[in-house]
């Protein structure tokens, strides 16, 4: 999972006790090595399958775009200006290594209160593999955000994952993994908050539908399906009322 230029175990316990700000500000420079970073497979079936529902874009916007994983595919999918968003400074550099293009703006924003400044104009945004870093009831907030974000008709994009059964060992370490970050954010200050069973869609599309959003999944056949014939992973298209 990690390779040799990833980070060293003791780099990664640093960043597992700060904030998550600065966290990913002391991951980035070998955040591209990680298994944390969304992996060019997942990009390139939802690049697909948005290409072949909705077209072309005009503005697109990548919500905590990290080291800019998302921006390529935004850039080819979108002809108008591209922009990333996220909380780590760190991360922001590393994209703006990995995207110098003039048509690429970065912002240091928190998603759960993204500046009015961003305009409303997008007609794309996306985002990946973040959304464990909020906790259930700052979702409204995080999806208010990019409704208030989107044009009329704009569409807000994201992979979602089908739920895992706890027959399965994947249900276990996941589990594990919260339970301990659960016990890490009682005793430790400042928390990390990133939790990976705290996304079910039901509760999103909830969520989303209390933003404005209209809802509707794709499934993403890249990935198969499960033995009762649905999808592992769906594409979500939360669309903004025209
Ligand atoms: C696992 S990384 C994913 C990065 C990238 N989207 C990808 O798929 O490779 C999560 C990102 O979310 C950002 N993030 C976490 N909480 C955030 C917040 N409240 N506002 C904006 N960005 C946030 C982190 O700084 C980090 O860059």
């Amino acid at each position: 999972m990690f390779t040799s230029q990833g980070p060293t175990l003791r780099e990664l316990a640093v960043q597992a006790f700060s904030s998550v700000e600065r966290g990913y500000d002391l991951l980035a420079p070998k955040f591209d090595q990680t298994p944390f970073r969304t992996p060019d497979r997942m990009l390139d079936a939802v690049e697909e399958t948005l290409a072949r529902h909705e077209g072309t874009f005009g503005a697109g916007l990548d919500v905590c775009c990290g080291t800019g994983a998302g921006l390529g595919m935004l850039r080819r999918l979108c002809r108008g200006r591209v922009t990333g968003v996220d909380l780590s400074e760190g991360m922001l550099a590393e994209a703006g290594l990995a995207h110098p293009e003039e048509r690429v703006d970065l912002v240091r924003a928190d998603a759960r209160a993204l500046p009015a400044t961003l305009g409303d104009s997008y007609d794309l945004a996306v985002s990946f593999g973040a959304f464990g870093h909020f906790l259930p009831d700052e979702r409204p907030a995080v999806f208010a955000g990019v409704h208030g974000a989107l044009r009329p008709g704009g569409v807000f994009a994201f992979p979602i994952g089908a739920p895992i059964p706890p027959s399965r060992p994947a249900w276990w370490v996941l589990s594990g993994f919260d339970a301990v970050m659960r016990v890490r954010n009682a005793v430790w200050r400042p928390p990390f908050v990133m939790y990976y069973r705290t996304f079910p869609l039901s509760g999103v599309r909830t969520d989303l539908r209390a933003a404005g959003f209209t809802v509707e999944t794709l499934p993403l056949d890249h990935f198969g399906r499960r033995p009762d014939g649905t999808p592992n992973w769906r594409l979500v298209l939360a669309r903004r009322a025209a």
